[in-house]
């Protein structure tokens, strides 16, 4: 089982074995028996700029999901080779914009005459190959902590955004952090023909939001953010903006993972927090603050359920692998890829 001490002692003999050759990442969402052998922690932000502190390090072992992997790879040496001990731990948002899908978005901008007036901002949570077409024709890559400041950059760079994949990131940041009304901003539908816009919409829209969306944050409604306050008088609604615009709107506060942990921090005691975010985070932050009421703000559970994959079975036969010399689950984005997403990902990184 996951919890089995002879796992925990393997995982920390190959760890203590492997000594400086490597190092590990782990996201906010993994599960606790993973996240007690990172030794960083962090939202996707921020493991990106921690990703490259270890330049002797020869292993990255990456406990997170498959974008972010590739993103380690990309901000690493050539010899610093990055570990994912699940390959089945990709993300479901990711995967909705393809690099032919988004090729044709812009055959579309091309063909409505604006492509040349549209910068890309592409969300993390997307393929290499995303970004090294975001890079390619200019744009940025942003989190979900500095989302705002990657918009003002763009429109500084062109008068419209095409924003992938989170829809609700784009509309989030666009609506409540720049001032723009839900008109300015139109969804392409990848599935449509001419993303199920007419040249008209597209000429006249400010942010064209690639319709993805995350499968865990969506599930949080306006209901539940109104359940929660009848239940618990005087609570503090804090969710991360991957949710939808009516919950982020009917939200006291918006954050990032790591805005979330810190915004706990920084809380009274006696306070009380409903929470929209992933699982095993909320829980984590709960049981860090028992002076404060720490809720999750949906009753049904919500897990990510591919950055559990990554569990300590797993975890174990990564770090066992490389401690006996054998490389396994290399992430490695190709050379051509590379040069162009870790553009995108450089403006990012930036970014004022
Ligand atoms: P952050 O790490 O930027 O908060 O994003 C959350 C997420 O969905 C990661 O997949
Ligand atoms: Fe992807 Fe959502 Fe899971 Fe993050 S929480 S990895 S966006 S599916």
């Amino acid at each position: 089982s996951p919890s089995d001490p002879d796992l925990v002692e393997r995982a920390r003999a190959a760890k203590e074995k492997l000594g400086d050759k490597v190092f590990v990442l782990g996201h906010h969402y993994q599960r606790d028996e993973v996240i007690q052998f990172a030794d960083v922690t962090g939202d996707s932000f921020k493991l990106a700029k921690d990703a490259a502190a270890r330049p002797e390090a020869e292993y990255i072992v990456f406990c997170g999901v498959h974008f972010m992997a590739e993103s380690a790879d990309i901000l690493t040496s050539d010899d610093q080779k990055v570990v994912l001990p699940d390959l089945a731990a990709g993300c479901s948002m990711a995967d909705m914009a393809t690099a032919e899908q988004v090729a044709e978005c812009w055959d579309v901008l091309a063909e409505a005459g604006i492509a040349e007036q549209v910068v890309p901002v592409s969300y993390m949570n997307s393929s290499a190959d995303i970004k090294a077409f975001t890079g390619k024709h200019g744009g940025t890559i942003c989190t979900s902590s500095n989302a705002k400041r990657a918009l003002d950059w763009a429109f500084e760079q062109g008068e419209k955004v095409l924003f992938l994949p989170d829809q609700h990131l784009g509309r989030n940041t666009a609506v409540r952090d720049m001032g723009m009304s839900l008109d300015d901003c139109v969804l392409y539908n990848p599935h449509k023909p001419n993303g199920g816009l007419t040249v008209e919409q597209l000429r006249n829209a400010k942010m064209i939001l690639w319709r993805g969306h995350c499968s865990v944050h969506g599930r949080f409604s306006l209901d539940s953010v109104n359940d929660v306050r009848e239940r618990i008088p005087g609570v503090n609604v804090l969710v991360h903006p991957e949710c939808k615009h009516e919950v982020v709107t009917a939200a006291d506060y918006v954050g990032s993972t790591e805005y979330i942990i810190k915004t706990l921090q920084a809380a009274p005691a006696g306070s009380k927090w409903a929470i929209g975010t992933e699982l095993n985070l909320v829980r984590r932050v709960a049981n860090a603050h028992p002076d404060k009421e720490v809720v999750f703000l949906d009753k049904t559970v919500c897990f990510c359920s591919t950055m559990n994959r990554i569990d300590l079975p797993h975890l174990v036969w990564a770090l066992e692998s490389l401690a006996e010399g054998k490389l396994v689950n290399r992430i490695q984005v190709d050379t051509e890829t590379e040069s162009f997403a870790k553009l995108a990902l450089e403006r990012m990184l930036a970014l004022p």
